[in-house]
């Protein structure tokens, strides 16, 4: 049979056999979940077992890399069956008696989607991806082809989900990226060095019913001279790896390069292939080479490229906490082995003088006309896990309106508070007057503003009625203060607040 039919039978039995995200969810509990989460099988494996039905079947075999029988896999998947798996390359059986093993072939897992694409609904989709530790126990071969991992998720919940024309995922391996940006684009190119990467990233579009143009290549290569898109995904390959002999390189996080020379290249070449006003979005690490100058090392990666830049970093390691994380990651348990390869990390990072790492999201856009205006270097370390691409938009579209508002301008500008703002007041005890305001946003990057007694009372007054201005030179006379001088003082902060989206301009 077609594998296309194949797949979309096995996508109509999934769905039947409730191996979805919440189906999962329901069969083992909370307490399995959140072990599952942390790479720990046995809890939801006893659970499923407890369990029985369809969804127990997929979740044991596809998940968790055990063995069932022929007849489960049948009653499972009616309308695939345990051949059409097997002709899938999905599982394999050990022969055609109902009570014959099977194993898994490939890790096959329900996810959800909720990054707000299209017309925002949610829906389920099931990925393939290389059996991982968890399902084999062993360590991961260099050409594994990795599932959803959190760094997946990360890139997924900031990415930019406006309607455009044209998307490119680089490095796609599994295709996670270019699935969620079909949602929202009417054509998407996804390119990968590893063939394994592109195969496994077709049967997931097939799965999912998606078209995806998948080109084999390096980097930008497979992207033809003069193909522009309006979007750029990537979470590239960018674990700073020691280049020596003997320390395993690993096709899904090391792109062979040295230090973070990868992601330096990435900020170099993808203006190439952004059309006028089209945004690139990645991940990266990158070395700290002295105390805290990950700002000008990355704004000197910028130079010359002609790009708006927004860069939040999310993470810093130091040298030693990246190495172990790293040898970890690649199923190094610790001894003999772990501490040759933990030698090796510490050694490159001296050779260059790497006193830490950083890692974050960066947001690239190429202006519409002129030269750039953005240059954004900011820390949020604190965890946030909503999605961010609506902040991304909004803070472009904000960075854009106040670029042509002078302060004339915005004083005659009526803005309103962000719905999720609050206004938090600390007094010392007895005395009327607060000592610290804090302004603090609910949702996105949750920021957080420290406000004096006027800025505070100039953001309670923003109804969308009343100017800036005219707030301002209330506040003047209610606070005995000299009008000009006070809103002199405040626009600045003001102007901030809206870039940030704790204040918002009237719709333009
Ligand atoms: C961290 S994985 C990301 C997979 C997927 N896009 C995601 O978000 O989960 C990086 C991918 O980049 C691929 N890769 C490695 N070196 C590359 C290169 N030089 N050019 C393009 N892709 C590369 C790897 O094969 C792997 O699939």
């Amino acid at each position: 049979m077609d594998p296309r039919e194949l797949l979309a039978r096995l996508r109509e039995d999934l769905a039947e056999a409730g191996y979805t995200v919440d189906g999962v969810q329901e069969l083992v509990g909370d307490v399995a979940s959140r072990a599952l989460d942390r790479e720990q099988a046995l809890p939801a494996l006893r659970a499923a077992e407890r369990a029985g039905g369809p969804a127990s079947v997929l979740l044991r075999c596809c998940t968790l890399g055990r063995e069932v029988t022929r007849a489960e896999v049948d009653a499972a998947l009616p309308r695939t069956g345990t051949d059409g798996a097997a002709a899938l390359g999905l599982l394999a059986a050990a022969g055609a008696a109902p009570g014959d093993a099977v194993r898994p072939l490939v890790d096959l897992r329900p996810y959800r989607v909720d990054d707000g694409a299209g017309d925002g609904s949610p829906a389920d989709w099931w990925l393939v991806s290389d059996l991982g530790e968890l399902a084999t126990g062993r360590a991961l071969a260099p050409d594994h082809v990795l599932g959803v991992g959190g760094a997946s998720l990360t890139l997924a919940r900031a990415t930019v989900r406006t309607p455009v024309g044209s998307v490119l995922d680089v490095g796609t391996g599994c295709g996670v990226q270019a699935l969620h940006a079909a949602r929202h684009a009417r054509r998407v190119v996804a390119t990968d060095t590893s063939e394994r990467a592109l195969d496994l990233a077709a049967v997931n579009a097939a799965l999912n019913g998606v078209a995806l143009d998948l080109r084999q290549g390096s980097l930008l290569e497979p992207v033809a001279d003069g193909e522009l898109f309006d979007l750029v995904v990537s979470n590239p390959p960018f674990v700073i790896t020691p280049r020596r002999e003997g320390v395993p390189q690993y096709e899904y996080r090391d792109g062979g390069m040295s230090g973070d020379s990868l992601v330096r290249r990435l900020f170099a070449e993808v203006g190439g292939v952004l059309a006028p006003g089209g945004v690139a979005q990645l991940l990266g690490n990158w070395e700290y080479h002295g105390e805290d100058d990950w700002a000008q090392r990355l704004e000197g990666w910028l130079e010359g490229t002609g790009l708006d830049a927004w860069v939040v970093q999310r993470e810093v390691a130091d040298p030693a906490l990246y190495a172990e994380t790293w040898i970890r990651d690649g199923g190094q348990k610790p001894g003999a082995a772990f501490d040759e390869l933990y030698a090796a990390w510490l050694d490159d990072f001296e050779a260059r003088g790497v006193t830490g790492v950083g890692f974050g999201v960066v947001t690239l856009r190429r202006p519409v006309a002129g030269p750039p205006t953005l240059r954004r270097f900011e820390e949020v370390l604190s965890g946030v896990d909503d999605p961010l691409g609506g902040v991304f938009a909004a803070g472009l579209v904000a960075h854009d309106r106040l670029a042509v508002l002078d302060d004339e301008a915005l004083a005659g500008t009526a803005l309103r508070v962000a719905p999720d703002v609050s206004d938090e007041r600390y007094h010392a005890p007895g005395e009327p007057d607060p000592r610290v305001v804090l302004l603090r946003q609910g949702g996105g990057l949750r920021r957080v503003v420290q406000a004096d007694g006027d800025l505070a009372g100039l953001v309670g007054a923003c109804d969308g009625e009343l100017t800036v201005g005219q707030v301002a030179a209330g506040l003047a006379v209610l606070l005995e203060e000299d009008a000009p001088a006070l809103r002199a003082r405040l626009l600045p902060r003001v102007r901030d607040l809206v870039r940030d989206g704790l204040l918002l301009l009237p719709p333009s």
